[in-house]
């Protein structure tokens, strides 16, 4: 891919001049972005780029371990994993406004990573997967949700507070172009067509309090969700994809047992950029074997709905 090749190249060049010998500090969310942008840094600098991926405890099954196999161990590259989960559960505790979640996740967030960060001797800039319609966006006044992502996930303060300074190789590129660089870069597939997923994590996938149960519930039913969407050949087509734990608990009936259990919502949209975005109109046969699978598989559910709605009116997320 000749345009791709050549950007690299442009990239690599520009990021060797302006880094020189210094250290660049990054943090990685296991997303496409920030995977892209940390391969071209390390392409430029190897080793003197510094990864860094918090693991808030909100993540889903095996997050983690995919993004060490489809990155870390192919490109040698510096990856601090910092296990932060119980210390995002306490923070957490007791708190079921969503806002509220946003807001001491961003806070543990910069924490748990100034910490690490501060382990980096000598690191001058820091790193940032930011896509030309981030930079759009955070000047617009329509944010929504969307616009605490940048507090998040440009780690806000911390710049200027460690004397970092940003460096941002693909702020002229949109999320297709990324695409395309991810897979000239040599990452692998299943990392550069995942779906987004955001920064809380399955913390505003909850409703009500976040516990290591109903995470542990939520994982569950994404896996089998996941799984279903991928065999049925539909994930690429789907903007997202994902089951949100309901606050309720309904009646049931299985074997000769009464029930009374969790619920599971599955939303499922398409969207080209998440302003907008329509419920997906899975099959009913898709839809029948993923509840299914859910209510035999996990314990705890005995229900689940669909969600048909768009947004506008409603978001993408639930909360
Ligand atoms: P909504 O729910 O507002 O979501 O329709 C639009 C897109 O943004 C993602 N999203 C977030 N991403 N931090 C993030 O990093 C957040 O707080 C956040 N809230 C929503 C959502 O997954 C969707 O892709």
């Amino acid at each position: 891919n000749w345009t791709m090749d050549s950007f690299s190249e442009g990239a690599i060049e520009q990021i060797k001049d302006a880094v020189k010998d210094k250290k660049v500090i990054m943090g990685l969310s296991g997303g496409v972005d920030s995977s892209v942008a940390a391969t071209l840094i390390h392409k430029a600098i190897g080793k003197n780029l510094h990864c860094i991926f918090v693991d808030n405890g909100l993540l889903r099954h095996n997050e983690k371990t995919q993004l060490e196999k489809r990155l870390g161990n192919n490109l040698d590259m510096n990856i601090r994993f910092v296990d932060a989960a119980q210390t995002f559960l306490d923070a957490l505790k007791g708190v079921t406004d969503p806002e509220t979640k946003r807001k001491i996740i961003g806070n543990e967030f910069i924490k748990v990573f100034e910490a690490e960060a501060r382990k980096i001797p000598g690191a001058a800039f820091l790193g940032q997967g930011t896509l030309y319609p981030d930079i759009i966006e955070s000047k617009s006044a329509f944010g929504g949700p969307t616009s605490i992502i940048k507090s998040h996930h440009n780690v806000g303060g911390l710049p200027e507070k460690m004397q970092l300074k940003l460096i941002e190789p693909l702020q002229l590129l949109f999320k297709d172009e990324v695409r395309k660089l991810g897979l000239a870069l040599g990452i692998h597939e299943d990392l550069v067509w995942r779906q987004p997923f955001p920064g809380p994590g399955l913390a505003i996938r909850i409703m009500g309090e976040i516990t290591a149960k109903r995470l542990d519930i939520l994982r569950q039913t994404d896996v089998i969700l996941l799984e279903e969407i991928r065999k049925a050949g539909l994930y690429r087509k789907l903007w997202q994809s994902f089951a949100v734990l309901l606050p309720i608990k309904s009646v049931g009936v299985m074997g000769d047992k009464r029930t009374f259990a969790h619920c599971v919502a599955i939303r499922a949209v398409t969207s080209n950029d998440a302003m907008t975005a329509d419920w997906a109109r899975l099959p009913h046969d898709l839809l029948g074997k993923i509840s299914n699978r859910m209510i035999n598989e996990v314990e705890d559910i005995n229900r689940v709905v669909y969600d048909i709605t768009s947004k506008p009116p409603g978001t993408i997320e639930w909360e």
